[in-house]
């Protein structure tokens, strides 16, 4: 990471926030509600952004050992991720060669896998291993029948891959640097707390609510947000995207305690300061830090269109820096957990589904993105840009993202 960029944007926050302002989008835009209901949009944002780009799929905690295993399904696809044997992750589509059964389902550890439906075994570097009754079965080029591999990329303690076997975009190009930055937290060493799965509304109504700090008072008021700024500075890698609040103070770490980083010189500003606020990677991933059980902890979002245009589903990580201590420390860890539970699925998915049931109407054409709301404004032209590209043209907007970050 680069300290010195963190500090510079950190300057700028304590900058604003001291001249009680905040950074503008030129205008207020005008996105059609369609975008939001139309099914045949929908059906081409799961091809042309989920499945074609890359996607966070793990943090690298929930995979620790050689020989763990994760089996998910995302837009349709079955992917299984392994940690093999020299560390390294591979990902796979987790579709059994001889006639398509997922070889594996849920979590676990094992170093081969046997497809439940006539007993084919596969490596868990996806060479086919053996065919049951191979004799009766006849001559197979094994090597040609591995399982399928999906390009796959572990930097910064998270996991990426490309749900098609094909892709010729690098998942480093994709980033351009930003994984670098998202290298500050040190996800690197943290251990897997909790996780769960909690139902949403369409991917991008659930999602423009983590690229918000504009509802925080008013939807949250009766839990966390009754006395939260509303006001967010956005910083931007390509479509990946920061947000934090113009402001001098920052929470000390554990405690409710403001410090005014004013009063400290940069030298002496916390790490934890430096990467407060939600750090976001297109498509569908928020990053929020949080304390609980003692600990510094953060809350990974990782969001997925569901079925239909009207569903989506999220999983939330809790990762710690280190497993709280004692059962006290568990209990209130659990709790804090618990707690952002509620406030994501009572308060922003529940508003989330009655929004867009209203959107569904038809009554209203555009809804609104103000000038303060400027990463929503970012998000939605991303999504409609990266949708219509061809895969020629998705190539060279990276490539020029790529050279962009290197200036
Ligand atoms: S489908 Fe896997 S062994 Fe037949
Ligand atoms: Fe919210």
């Amino acid at each position: 990471m680069s300290r010195e960029e963190l500090v510079s944007m950190t300057r700028s926050l304590v900058e604003h926030g001291a001249a009680d302002t905040m950074e503008y989008a030129d205008e207020i835009v005008r996105i059609p509600a369609s975008t939001y209901t139309d099914p045949e949009l929908f059906e081409l944002e799961k091809l042309n952004i989920f499945r074609r780009l890359p996607l966070m799929v793990a943090p690298s905690c929930e995979l620790p050992e050689p020989g763990d295993y994760k089996a998910m399904d995302i837009c349709g696809v079955p992917l299984l991720l392994a940690r093999q044997r020299d560390g390294t992750v591979g990902a796979f589509l987790n579709m059994c060669t001889h006639r398509g059964n997922p070889v594996v389902s849920g979590t676990g550890n094992a170093s081969r896998f046997t497809c439940g439906y006539h007993g084919w075994t596969f490596k868990n570097d996806g060479d086919l291993l053996g065919v049951a009754s191979p004799k009766d079965f006849g001559a197979v080029d094994k090597a040609a029948l591995c399982l399928k591999r999906f390009p796959v990329y572990e930097s910064a303690g998270l996991i990426w891959a490309t749900l098609d076997p094909d892709s010729e975009l690098s998942i480093a190009d994709y980033l351009g640097g930003y994984d670098g930055l998202l290298s500050a937290f040190g996800f690197e060493g943290w251990t897997l707390f909790s996780q769960r799965t909690l139902a949403g509304p369409n991917w991008k109504t659930a999602y423009d609510g983590y690229l918000d700090f504009y509802h925080l008072p008013v939807l949250h008021k009766d839990t966390f947000g009754a006395d939260f700024f509303n006001r967010a500075n956005y910083f931007f890698w390509g479509p990946h995207q920061r947000l934090s609040s113009p402001s001098k103070f920052v929470q000390k770490t554990g405690s409710d305690e403001q410090i005014d980083l004013t009063q400290l010189s940069e030298d002496e500003w916390p790490d934890d300061a430096l990467t407060q606020g939600v750090w976001t990677i297109f498509p569908h991933i928020s990053i929020a830090s949080f304390y609980g059980g003692g600990q510094r902890g953060a809350m990974i979002s990782q969001l997925f269109p569901g079925d239909t245009v009207a569903e989506s589903y999220t999983t939330q990580y809790y990762v710690m820096e280190n497993q709280p201590d004692t059962e006290e420390q568990v209990k209130s860890a659990h709790e804090q957990f618990d707690f952002l539970e509620i406030v994501v699925r009572d308060e922003d998915y529940a508003t989330g589904k009655r929004q867009h049931e209203a959107l569904q109407s038809g009554m209203l054409d555009h809804v609104l993105f103000g000038k303060n709301e400027r990463g929503g404004q970012v998000f939605h032209q991303w999504v409609e840009r990266l949708t219509n590209a061809n895969d020629e043209e998705l190539l060279e907007i990276f490539a020029g993202e790529r050279r962009e970050a290197a200036e």
